[in-house]
């Protein structure tokens, strides 16, 4: 029996944050840092480097499990 092949997923982790350049690099000044802040790990986020819970629907999609980093300032 014909058995159709799944399509290979993209090796790729970034689809569309700065193509442009050749590595994407953010730099942040621990000084300019509030009490909170959330950055993107799955690099879907439209507020990259900042997590826009855009990772909720990737999860959907796609059965994965990233969600963002979050740094916290102690209480
Ligand atoms: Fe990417 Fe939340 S949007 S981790």
């Amino acid at each position: 029996a014909f058995r159709q092949k799944s399509p290979k997923p993209s090796p790729l982790v970034n689809l569309k944050v700065q193509k442009e350049s050749s590595k994407v690099v953010n730099m942040v000044d621990i000084e300019d840092l509030g009490d909170k802040v959330c950055y993107c790990r799955c690099w879907r986020s439209k507020k990259f480097p900042l997590c826009d819970g855009s990772h909720t629907k990737h999860n959907e999609e796609t059965g994965d499990n990233v969600g963002p980093l979050v740094l916290k300032r102690k209480a």
